[in-house]
C-alpha cells in the first residue's frame, strides 16, 4: 500500500483531511509494477555494452528485477521471433542471435515499455537518434545491439520465455518518492 493511501486509511492529520480531494486524486499511484524485458544480443555483448546498457536503465529510474547471460537455443529464439518467422532476414536473424551469448534483463517502472523503447532507439539504426542505444552503438539493423519488448502483452509474454518466475526478484527501493509522486 502507497504512502497517501496509509496515510487516509489512517485518518491523517486534520491538514491532510483538508486537503483530502488532493490526496486522494495523487493516492491513484502510477503504475510502477510495468515490466520488459531487454536483451543485449550477441554484438552487444561482444563490443562490452552491457555495462553501458544497464547504466542507462538504472540511470533513468527503472529497477532491475532479473538478469541472466546464456547462449539462446534455436527453440527460443525462434519462438520469440515467430511472428517473423516468413521474413527474408529471419534465417540471418536466427543466426546471429544464436552466434554468441545475450544477456537477459527485466526492468521494472512506470510505463517502462514506452520509454524503453524511445531509450532503444529505431530498429533501423540508421534511423535512430543520438543519444538513444542504436543511434549511439550501431550502424546497421542487422547488427543493432539491443532487443526491447513493443508492448506490455508482448513483455509479458517475452518475459514468460526467457525468465521462470523464481528468477524475477520482487523488491522495493528506497528512493520511490524522489522518482514518483506517490
Ligand atoms: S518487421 O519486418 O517490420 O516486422 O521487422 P521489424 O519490426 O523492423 O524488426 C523485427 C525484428 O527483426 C530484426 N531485424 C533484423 N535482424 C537482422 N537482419 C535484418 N535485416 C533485420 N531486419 C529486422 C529487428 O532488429 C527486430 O528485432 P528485435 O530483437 O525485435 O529488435
Amino acid at each position: 500500500m502507497n504512502f497517501i493511501l496509509r496515510r487516509l486509511l489512517s485518518g491523517g492529520t486534520a491538514k491532510h483531511s483538508a486537503r483530502a480531494p488532493c490526496l486522494l486524486y495523487s493516492s491513484v499511484a502510477p503504475d510502477m509494477r510495468e515490466r520488459t524485458l531487454i536483451a543485449v544480443k550477441p554484438d552487444g555483448v561482444q563490443r562490452r555494452l552491457v555495462g553501458e546498457i544497464i547504466k542507462r536503465f538504472e540511470q533513468r529510474g527503472f529497477k532491475l528485477v532479473g538478469i541472466k547471460m546464456l547462449q539462446g537455443s534455436e527453440g527460443i529464439l525462434a519462438e520469440h521471433y515467430h511472428d517473423l518467422r516468413r521474413k527474408p532476414f529471419y534465417p540471418a536473424l536466427i543466426r546471429y542471435m544464436t552466434s554468441g551469448p545475450v544477456v537477459a534483463m527485466v526492468w521494472e517502472g512506470h510505463n517502462v515499455v514506452r520509454s524503453s523503447r524511445f531509450m532503444v532507439g529505431e530498429t533501423d539504426s540508421s534511423l535512430a537518434k543520438p543519444g538513444t542505444v542504436r543511434g549511439d552503438f550501431s550502424v546497421h539493423i542487422s547488427r543493432n545491439v539491443i532487443h526491447a519488448s513493443d508492448s506490455v502483452e508482448v513483455a509479458e509474454r517475452e518475459i514468460s520465455l526467457w525468465f521462470h518466475s523464481a528468477e524475477l526478484m520482487n523488491w522495493e527501493t528506497s528512493d520511490h518518492s524522489d522518482l514518483y509522486q506517490v
